[in-house]
Order: C-alpha cells, then sequence, then structure tokens
C-alpha cells in the first residue's frame, strides 16, 4: 500500500517556509523571517485567549478609549498587549504603531523595522462568538540605525511595504501573508500548535458575485455606491455577504471572489478604516493575490499617510468588481 495512503503528509510548517523563502526578501538578513515568526507566536496566544473568550472574564468593554474614541474592548487590550511584547522584545522593530495606541511607541534601538498593527480587528463581534482577526504591516525605516525615528519612518505610503499579513481567528485560525512574492496562507492545527501551510499562492478569482457594504448609513453614501449597490442587485445574480469583522469579510472574498466597500458617510466622511494599520496590509495582499484596492478614485498603496490615525475609504477584491464599482464614478 502507498505510504500516503496510510499518513496523509501534514504539509509545510510556517517556520520551514519562511527559512525556504528568506532568500526571496532583499534583505535577506533573518531579521523579518524572525519578524513573521514573532508575530505567529503572538497570534496563537491570541488564539488561545479568543478561544477561552466566554469562560474567563475578557469579554466586554475594558471602559476606556482608544486614539479614534471607540470604546476599547479587553480583549483589544490584551492582543494589543501580545503583538507590543512580541514585537518589542527581539530589537528588530524601531517604531510600533497601534490601533489602540495615540501615538507610535519609539523604541529607542537600532531595530531596521517598522509595524502597524490593528491588534484585533472586528471588536463588536468579539462577544458574539463571530471571527475576529489581526492585521500588520512591516516597513523598513528610512533614517539610518540608531538615530532618532523620523516621521519618514513612520508615515510610509503602502507601497512600501515589505510585508503584510492578517491572522483570522475564524472557523479554523489562519494566517495569510505577503512578502511581495505572492500571498501564502497556513492554517492552524491546535493539537500541534503549528500553522501549516495551506492556500499555497493563493489568487483572488478575478470576478466575483459577492458585494459586502454595510448598508446602514447608505442614505449618507457617494450617489456612485449607491448606483453600483443598484447594479448589483438589479437582476438577482449578485450576493449580499457582511460580517463586520474587515479581515473576515476580505477573507471570503478572497477565496471567492467579491468587493468590499466602505465608503464615505455621513458620521464618518472618510470612511470608517484606517489606512495604516487595516487598510494598506489588505491591499497590499490583494494586489499581490490579482485583486485591487482603491479609496474610489486612486491606488490605496499610492496615498501618502499624513497622520497615524488617518481613515480612507476603502473599495477591495475582485478586479473586475473593483473596477466597476469605480466606473459609476
Ligand atoms: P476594529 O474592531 O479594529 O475597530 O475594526 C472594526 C472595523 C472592521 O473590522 C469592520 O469591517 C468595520 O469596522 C465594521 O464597521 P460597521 O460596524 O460600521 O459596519
Ligand atoms: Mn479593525
Ligand atoms: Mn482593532
Amino acid at each position: 500500500m502507498e505510504q500516503s495512503r496510510i499518513a496523509h503528509s501534514i504539509g509545510i510548517a510556517l517556520d520551514r517556509f519562511i527559512k525556504n523563502n528568506q532568500g526571496q526578501f532583499q534583505y535577506a538578513s533573518g531579521e523579518l523571517s524572525q519578524l513573521l515568526r514573532d508575530i505567529a507566536l503572538a497570534s496563537k496566544v491570541v488564539n488561545r485567549e479568543v478561544n477561552k473568550a466566554g469562560l474567563i472574564d475578557i469579554m466586554g468593554a475594558l471602559g476606556s478609549q482608544n486614539s479614534a474614541g471607540d470604546d476599547q474592548q479587553k480583549l483589544d487590550v490584551l492582543a494589543n498587549i501580545r503583538f507590543t511584547r512580541a514585537l518589542t522584545k527581539g530589537g528588530e522593530v524601531c517604531a510600533l504603531i497601534s490601533e489602540e495606541t495615540e501615538s507610535y511607541v519609539d523604541l529607542n534601538n537600532k531595530g531596521k523595522y517598522v509595524i502597524a498593527i490593528d491588534p484585533l480587528d472586528g471588536s463588536s463581534n468579539i462577544d458574539v462568538n463571530v471571527s475576529i482577526g489581526t492585521i500588520f504591516s512591516i516597513y523598513r525605516r528610512k533614517s539610518p540605525e540608531g538615530t532618532p525615528i523620523r516621521d519618514e519612518d513612520i508615515l510610509q505610503k503602502g507601497s512600501e511595504q515589505v510585508a503584510a499579513g492578517y491572522i483570522l481567528y475564524g472557523s479554523s485560525t489562519m494566517l495569510v501573508y505577503t512578502t511581495g512574492h505572492g500571498v501564502n496562507g497556513f492554517t492552524y492545527e491546535p493539537t500541534l500548535g503549528e500553522y501549516f501551510l495551506s492556500h499555497p499562492d493563493q489568487k483572488m478569482p478575478e470576478d466575483g458575485k459577492i458585494f459586502s457594504v454595510n448598508e446602514g448609513p447608505a442614505a449618507s453614501f457617494p450617489a456612485s455606491v449607491e448606483k453600483y449597490l443598484q447594479y448589483c442587485k438589479k437582476d438577482g445574480s449578485y450576493t449580499a455577504r457582511y460580517i463586520g469583522s474587515l479581515v473576515a469579510d476580505f477573507h471570503r472574498n478572497m477565496l471567492k471572489g467579491g468587493i468590499y466597500i466602505y465608503p464615505g458617510t455621513a458620521k464618518n466622511p472618510q470612511g470608517k478604516l484606517r489606512l495604516m494599520y487595516e487598510c494598506n496590509a489588505l491591499s497590499f495582499i490583494a494586489e499581490q493575490a490579482g485583486g485591487l484596492a482603491s479609496d474610489g478614485k486612486n491606488r490605496i498603496l499610492d496615498i501618502q499617510p499624513k497622520a497615524l490615525h488617518q481613515r480612507t475609504p476603502f473599495y477591495v477584491g475582485s478586479k473586475k468588481m473593483v473596477e466597476k464599482a469605480k466606473s459609476f464614478d
């Protein structure tokens, strides 16, 4: 009998994959690999806490607010602590930007990398046992190592990311990332405590039938978005899917083909999502998978950030759907 029929291969573990592909990085010094491993480790700790959320006292609001004035959930803060600890210990990171902190953390070291992170995405879904995520972007610093951090190190365009990814705490936990050489997805095997390559060289379908939009505030959407939504509803061939956790909505659309739109509204004229730690990472991944990401007019990755917590309208997903949505402008 063939050996593979008795024991299926469990595939390539994330650590091995990172090591095998390290040569692809322009700066193959091993530090970026270490950062990816640190993120993976922190995500396992967060995953453990997310999985126990109903059993221990980590659900609900903390009673504080973040930089955007959103109520912080206990898990938002806990995840921020886990990722911050994991990323600041090794000395590779010189500055950390997080949704949960008003200004960036300057680590005053010789680290070469700047990280922007949404430690816990989809906070409104924590208490109701619905998928949530983590989003991260990695940049090289521009100023010389060992000198004080400057704005140019922090406010970099998405096109300058050297790596980006997300973790989805869903019906299974996945880590999906790119270093600019395609997108690879790994699924967590909890009994082994390892991520294994499950979605190699992921590509987003060029077209799709899913539109993901919170239409609650549609009365104040731009006319172009309203027209696109009417187009999607014209003959019943499209379907609406909206989880309310960006990572989960994005991930589904990446696998099945679809578009996610969060346009400007009366409440949030620039949309709700943040350029530096939500949109840039997913835009890099979308483009690497053959999709598109736009603010309705411009490529997200070309936007020069002016502030850490800057928001942007966000259209992301299958290439043809994003092009179609933009065509109503
Ligand atoms: P976060 O929990 O990090 O603040 O992000 C929430 C975001 C995003 O995950 C989601 O797509 C969007 O907010 C949902 O907004 P609405 O509730 O307005 O649809
Ligand atoms: Mn978020
Ligand atoms: Mn968040």
